[in-house]
């Protein structure tokens, strides 16, 4: 069954859709995220599920039962925004402990549960810290926290991490993964970032202009996007001609290169433009003839071309997707 259902799920500001006929299900335990630019729809899209606003059309379902008319609270959802929204007087304990004094657990029960749930997010000892007193990371953990310990049914999170320097990211983005694994808490993740959305979800919907493009595992809209705005909202994207005068993409990674003159080499030549050092991996700008440029990104083997260098570059016809 699926625990999140939009139907045609629609908000118009005068004649704008921020939102156009939004369909989605997301099923018990999944972790979704919604992926897409600044002003694509993503807060309006996770505020009408969470209740903070109405649609204009379409029904919104949560476990089966239709919600599209329900208040927040009625809703049992965790929320987590990009700015933390803590209370600056209140000391992490007090913040955590709120939403369960909303709901009228207290006592022993509800410091056992906050308690519980600044330990799953590595906060425990630091319990009597106002917020001021603690790192950004910390205070998302706080924030975390509080949109877990009621044990909500559905977890929303805008843009989570996006005020948090890339390390940290990274280390949020693992430390939230596991936490939904432990939790098995059905998630919906908003974000602009497309390294954040392939790596932590089971599925990502790419939304443009309030419209959905492509929903699908990250994989399969990686390699097999639903059109030319996907294709290039995931990634580096080449596009080659086909023999039917249409286009296909090739992603860098299936780009191989190879010494020009070198026994084994086949392809096209081509100019090394930039070799740009990644760590692991060289990002190649390479220019073919006729002008046309691709991007090629091979792991880095101690060595690498240098730019002026001319190579040899080839891929699989099996690794061309057609585009549209
Ligand atoms: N209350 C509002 N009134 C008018 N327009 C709005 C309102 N809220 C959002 N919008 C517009 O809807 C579009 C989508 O906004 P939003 O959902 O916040 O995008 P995102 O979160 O993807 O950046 C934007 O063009 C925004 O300006
Ligand atoms: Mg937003």
């Amino acid at each position: 069954m699926s625990d999140i259902r939009l139907e045609g799920v629609t908000k118009r500001y005068g004649t704008f859709a921020a939102a156009d006929s939004v369909d989605l299900s997301v099923t018990q335990g999944e972790f979704v995220t919604i992926l897409g630019p600044s002003g694509s729809g993503k807060t309006t899209l996770l505020s009408l599920i969470s209740g903070l606003n109405r649609p204009t059309a379409g029904r919104i379902f949560i476990g089966g039962r239709d919600v599209t008319n329900a208040t927040a609270q009625e809703r049992n959802i965790g929320l987590v925004f990009q700015s933390y929204a803590l209370f600056p007087h209140m000391t992490v304990l007090e913040n955590v402990l709120f939403p369960l004094g909303v709901r009228k657990i207290g006592g022993a029960e509800a410091n056992r549960l906050a308690r519980d749930a600044l330990k799953l997010v590595r906060l425990d000892g630091l319990e009597e810290r106002r917020p001021s007193q603690l790192s950004g990371g910390q205070q998302q953990r706080v924030a975390l926290a509080r949109a877990i310990v009621f044990k909500p049914d559905i977890l929303l999170l805008d843009e989570p991490l996006g005020a948090l320097d890339r390390k940290l990211r990274e280390e949020l983005q693992v430390e939230l993964k596991q936490l939904q694994r432990t939790l098995g808490v059905t998630t919906l993740l908003v974000t602009h970032d497309q390294e954040e959305a392939l790596s932590l979800s089971d599925r990502i919907m790419v939304l443009d202009k309030g419209r959905t493009q492509q929903v699908a595992a990250p994989t399969e809209a990686y390699l097999r996007p639903a059109n030319r705005f996907v294709a290039e909202f995931l990634g580096i994207a080449n596009f080659v001609g086909l023999p039917d005068g249409g286009q296909g993409l090739v992603r860098p990674e299936r780009v191989r290169l190879s010494a020009n003159g070198a026994a084994n080499g086949s392809g096209k030549p081509a100019k090394v433009v930039e070799a740009i050092y990644l760590g692991q991996m060289v990002r190649y700008h390479l220019a073919l003839e006729g002008a046309q440029s691709i991007v090629a990104a091979v792991p880095f083997l101690g060595t690498a071309h240098a730019p002026g260098e001319q190579v040899m570059v080839s891929w699989d016809s099996a690794d061309i997707w057609p585009v549209t």
